[in-house]
């Protein structure tokens, strides 16, 4: 059973402890939970919510998660049909190296998409991320879930979309 979980202080250690490959650390764009984790406090104390989740496969921790409640108002977007629309945007996601390719960032991610449809933050039409352009395994994940790519490359990075009405993501981009 997977479960995401609230970060506490007796499983703080645990999420800071989670690692992927050497050679996925640029597909976290060189981040850390630990920097994860407060960049959600900061992001909070900003008025953007964020929830940092610890995902649990039957009582193990094997993953994190994050996703934050934004507008799409970046300067690139500008002449995008979201620009300044609300979306729920995907910041980190990541399946500690011992167990992945278990089936368990697809359960996660689903569980994920399915609290963000419940908008526990306020109404959006979108939901976002950005994925490695060489990361093929989130690719092929996102796409499964209806993620389409924008064409917004930043830092090696697409920025992929999903409507969150229902209405085909495809005719968002050309
Ligand atoms: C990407 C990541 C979250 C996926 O989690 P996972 O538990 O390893 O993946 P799963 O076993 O649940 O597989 C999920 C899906 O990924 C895709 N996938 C898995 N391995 C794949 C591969 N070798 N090639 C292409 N797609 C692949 C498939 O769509 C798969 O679903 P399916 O089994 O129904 O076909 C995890 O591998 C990870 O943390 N990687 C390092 C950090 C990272 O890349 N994070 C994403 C940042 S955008």
């Amino acid at each position: 059973m997977i479960e995401l979980r609230k970060i506490t202080r007796d499983n703080i250690d645990e999420v800071i402890a989670l690692e992927v490959e050497e050679n996925q650390k640029e597909f976290i764009l060189k981040t850390t939970n630990l920097r994860c984790f407060a960049d959600a406090h900061m992001l909070n104390t900003d008025g953007i919510p964020a929830s940092p989740l610890a995902i649990y496969a039957n009582d193990t921790m094997v993953g994190f998660l994050m996703y934050i409640y934004d507008t799409l108002d970046h300067e690139s977007f500008e002449n995008e049909l979201f620009y300044g629309k609300k979306s729920y945007f995907i910041w980190h996601n990541m399946i500690d190296k011992s167990y992945q390719g278990k089936g368990y960032g697809k359960l996660a991610f689903e569980k994920m998409l399915t609290e963000i449809e419940n908008m526990p933050y306020g109404e959006a039409e979108f939901v976002t991320l950005f994925y490695h352009t060489s990361n093929v395994k989130a690719k092929t994940l996102y796409a499964s879930f209806g993620f389409v790519d924008t064409g917004i490359i930043q830092d090696n990075s697409m920025l992929a979309i999903k409507n969150l009405n229902g209405e085909i993501t495809e005719s968002l981009v050309e």
